[in-house]
């Protein structure tokens, strides 16, 4: 049984997130900040979790983390999703528009924009939403629910009373800083780029795992309701209003015309006004406000009579490229970006554009002092389309990648399978922010209280210029950074300090030799036992174990070649980060914990606190209640107390709950093989 306390809680919780993510998303005028956000969202977790019976329909919880899915169910629309005629001229729209009209009679248009993303098909049941589908053909598209749920814009419950079924449609789209980051991201792991943020949209509805779509950070803006006219909605403009009322995005500019002049008028300011605004739009709807107009008028078999789409031109110029650029991303890829004389374009003056790599600048054969003609991908990424060659005179010149790295000099590497040069050396300035993020995370070297800003402090301050420099950091220096107390810094000191001894495979997961994860990383340590080891290895040999293969063997041969990277990795070896995988002591599985003691803390999810007791045992270990000089590791669960705090201050090695599992099933595995 519930107490009437904890649901009153509950639902105050439920309402206030869902009031709060309206604030962020939809309006963008947050009122507090992520923390606090985080805390009534962490509350509301826990209260699930304490009571299952709680959880409802219009809970945010449904957001995070739904399971991938087989293959989406196919949904049978109630109503076709029609598609628009198109227009791409004035003229074209006004005699769309008069033919509508009709000589005699007159009415007012709503003008949108018209949203460059994907339409779907929403449901809410007594005003809350139970699912949701692409259009797919028209007739039949496909259940997207659980990634529609990732969708922050999208409310899960109406603001208002709206009894029964309701089918609302809207567009699905990516903002234009959502696509840039998505596409460098890309870019920088050498996968693929979206053409444009439609697409990227697209492909991220319909992704299987719903994981994937919440980290790609869709978003929602409707228009549309199946039969208005049952709700006493006369208008497209009420509509809109409506929907606005029920809690629902409307995008905010449009506007009711009375006549054809003030249509063309929204046409031409639009035309400029929309590169301003954070998403892509690609032209204007125009929609006969009278709902009644729409049954007069009816549609064809793919588009209505009553409403139209007028499509911006797609914006693109010709510019002179003076030159092309090395830039050195995040992971080392080395990009090639053109140097282009400005030029005015979708709302600002483009003067760089990526040309991607290598393979790109033959396809295209731009050499440097090309006339060639550029576009924005999603209206923000400035690209080259095309090269005028006719307008060559002979002095343009052909490019070639640089074989060094313009920022370390490193000698560049590029793995096979790869279009991409990378710099290989992990301590080049360009990479260290994101290198040292990595090696201090979770599945890596898990450095508490090392996250991005810390990183990106320890780096800027020229503190850590190589990882190895890490194991130098004096606490004053630590204090000096921002946001930075004594406690803090003290802290961090023992973490650092607690992390030299990770398990091997850990290590060489966090110096970010590419694609060498932790999977790869515990292969190759089960193989070769050292780092020494696995250096000395022969790339053939390395090459032919199963699941590593020659493109891995190649990355790994790249970074043991660069000299940078083999300083560091004697600076750390000097430190007394471990080198060497530490290999069970005893041969019978009873005693492969023997010497070591464990203390467990906060709430484990796997077996109980005294099952895992049991289990370190039953190894042969010890399990203790406090922390000591003498434990070998601390395991900590959710919320964990104090022995935490002791641990680490005492360097003591922790392992979270799956970690400690890792550890002992990789023991009795290696046991078994020996
Ligand atoms: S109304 C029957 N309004 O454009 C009316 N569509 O080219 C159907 N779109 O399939 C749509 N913004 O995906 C409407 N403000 C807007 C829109 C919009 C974008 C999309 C929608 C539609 C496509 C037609």
């Amino acid at each position: 049984m519930v107490s009437r306390d904890i649901l009153r809680r509950y639902e105050s919780l439920k309402k206030e997130i869902a009031r709060h993510d309206r604030l962020y998303y939809v309006l963008d005028s947050p009122e507090i900040d992520d923390s606090s956000y985080d805390r009534m969202m962490r509350e509301l977790l826990e209260l699930e979790r304490e009571h299952p019976t709680l959880v409802s329909d219009d809970s945010p919880s449904r957001r995070v983390g739904g399971r991938p899915l087989d293959g989406f169910l196919k949904v049978v629309h109630s109503h076709p999703m029609l598609s628009l005629d198109d227009v791409f001229d004035v003229s074209e729209l006004r005699s769309f528009l008069s033919r509508a009209t009709g000589p005699v009679s007159s009415f007012p248009w709503v003008c949108e924009l018209k949203i460059d993303g994907l339409a779907v098909s929403l449901i809410y049941e007594d005003g809350v939403f139970v699912g949701g589908a692409t259009r797919g053909d028209g007739s039949v598209g496909e259940d997207v629910t659980s990634n529609l749920l990732t969708v922050r814009s999208l409310p899960l419950r109406l603001n208002i009373d709206v009894p029964g079924r309701l089918e609302v449609r809207g567009e699905v789209y990516m903002a234009k800083n959502s696509f840039a980051r998505l596409n460098e991201r890309r870019e920088e792991k050498g996968d693929p780029l979206f053409a444009n943020p439609r697409n990227a949209a697209a492909g991220s509805l319909r992704q299987l795992d719903p994981r994937v779509a919440a980290e790609r950070r869709l978003d929602l803006f409707v228009y549309a309701v199946v039969s208005p006219e049952e709700r006493g909605i006369n208008s497209q403009s009420d509509l809109l209003s409506w929907l606005k009322k029920a809690g629902l995005p409307v995008q905010d500019a449009w506007e009711l015309c009375s006549d054809l002049d003030e249509v063309e008028e929204f046409v031409a300011r639009w035309q400029e006004e929309r590169f301003s605004l954070s998403y892509v739009t690609d032209g204007v709807v125009v929609k006969a406000d009278p709902v009644e107009q729409w049954g007069r008028l009816g549609r064809t078999a793919r588009a209505p009579r009553w409403a139209v789409a007028y499509k911006y031109p797609p914006e693109e110029k010709t510019t002179v490229l003076k030159e092309i650029e090395i830039s050195v991303g995040r992971t080392g890829a080395m990009t090639p970006v053109a140097i282009l004389e400005p030029v005015q374009l979708a709302g600002s003056v483009v003067r760089r554009a990526s040309l991607h790599n290598e393979d790109e600048i033959r396809r295209k054969d731009v050499r440097i002092g090309d006339r060639v003609k550029v576009r924005k991908a999603g209206e923000i990424i400035p690209e080259i389309v095309s090269v005028d060659s006719e307008a060559r005179n002979g002095t343009e010149i052909p490019f070639e990648m640089p074989r060094n790295c313009p920022i370390c000099g490193s000698e560049a590497v590029r793995l096979p399978d790869e279009s991409a040069w990378r710099c290989p050396n992990k301590s080049c300035p360009a990479q260290m922010n994101e290198e040292l993020r990595h090696f201090a995370s979770r599945g890596c070297m898990d450095i508490r209280g090392l996250g991005e800003r810390v990183a990106s402090q320890l780096v800027g301050s020229g503190f850590v210029r190589d990882l190895a420099d890490l194991y130098e950091l004096k606490e004053e220096q630590i204090i000096s950074l921002d946001r930075m107390g004594p406690k803090s810094a003290s802290n961090l000191i023992s973490a650092i300090r607690g992390s030299k001894d990770r398990p091997l495979a850990a290590l060489l997961a966090g110096l970010g030799i590419r694609h060498v994860g932790k999977g790869v990383a515990e292969l190759l340590v089960e193989r070769y036992g050292s780092m020494e080891a696995l250096r000395r290895a022969d790339p053939e040999e390395l090459g032919s174990i199963e699941g590593v293969g020659p493109a891995i063997a190649a990355s790994l041969e790249a970074f043991f070649s660069d000299d940078g990277n083999i300083r560091t990795l004697d600076r750390l070896m000097d430190h007394g980060v471990r080198m060497e995988e530490r290999r069970p002591e005893t041969s019978s599985d009873g005693k492969l914990l023997s010497g070591m003691t464990f203390v467990f803390t906060g709430e484990l999810k796997r077996a109980s606190r005294s099952e895992a007791q049991k289990l370190v045992k039953s190894m042969g270990g010890k399990a203790t209640s406090s922390v000591s000089g003498k434990t070998s590791y601390v395991v900590a669960g959710e919320s964990p107390g104090s022995k935490l705090d002791k641990a680490v201050s005492l360097g003591i090695p922790v392992l979270d709950e799956d970690g400690f599992y890792e550890m002992v099933e990789s023991l009795a595995g290696n046991e078994k093989e020996e």
